[in-house]
């Protein structure tokens, strides 16, 4: 039988040229349309982190929050969400990054990592998304959870791009993909 990294190889669509000329966009959801894949993915993004005493799942807008929330709920821990710029409504703290695309800040609600403190203690965090590609935006939520008083465990993503080096932003951090290309 096929390995889970398998049948996501098989899935996860390539769109050359989007969404601009030269990116080859990693399409991920046709696994958001397989209940079953999502269930398993969601476990396998889990497992490294189980007895780590995670408090907080942070994810980043907007294809992070697809795997972001229910994997907090997987933990049962508190999700709170990295955003881009303008979206919160209350007292934020905010990164710049630099990429080849898109918008170059993240936010973050100043008590993101207060909410759903569960006791005394530094928040240990799991930095959620979907891909891994420059690693500007893992770098940014990383830099922002410790703004925060926060200690990032692990990133955790579906997809790493190897081949674009995101894990050379991310130096000495634990980084574990499900799919590695
Ligand atoms: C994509 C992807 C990751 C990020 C990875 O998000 O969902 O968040 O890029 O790229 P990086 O490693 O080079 O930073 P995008 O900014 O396209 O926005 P979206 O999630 O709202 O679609
Ligand atoms: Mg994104």
């Amino acid at each position: 039988t096929p390995t889970l990294t398998d049948r996501l190889s098989q899935v996860i669509r390539d769109v050359p040229d989007f969404p601009s000329a030269g990116i080859l966009f990693k399409d991920i959801t046709p696994v958001l349309a397989d209940p079953a894949l999502m269930r398993e993915t969601l476990s396998s993004m889990a497992e490294p982190v189980v007895g780590a005493g995670i408090t907080h799942v942070v994810a980043v807008e907007s294809r992070g929050f697809l795997f972001g929330m229910p994997l907090a709920l997987e933990l049962g821990v508190a999700f709170a969400p990295a955003r881009k710029p303008g979206k919160l409504p209350w007292h934020t703290v905010r990164e710049a990054y630099t990429l080849e695309y898109r918008s170059d800040v993240l936010e973050m609600h100043e008590d993101a990592l207060t909410l759903g403190m569960p006791g005394a203690g530094r928040p240990r965090v799991l930095v959620v998304d979907d891909v891994l590609a420059t690693g500007g935006t893992a770098a940014a939520t990383c830099r922002l959870v410790e703004r925060l008083g926060g200690e990032v465990v692990a990133v955790s993503v579906l997809v790493e791009l190897g081949f674009l080096d995101g894990r050379s932003r991310l130096p000495g951090r634990r980084v574990v993909p499900v799919v590695r290309y």
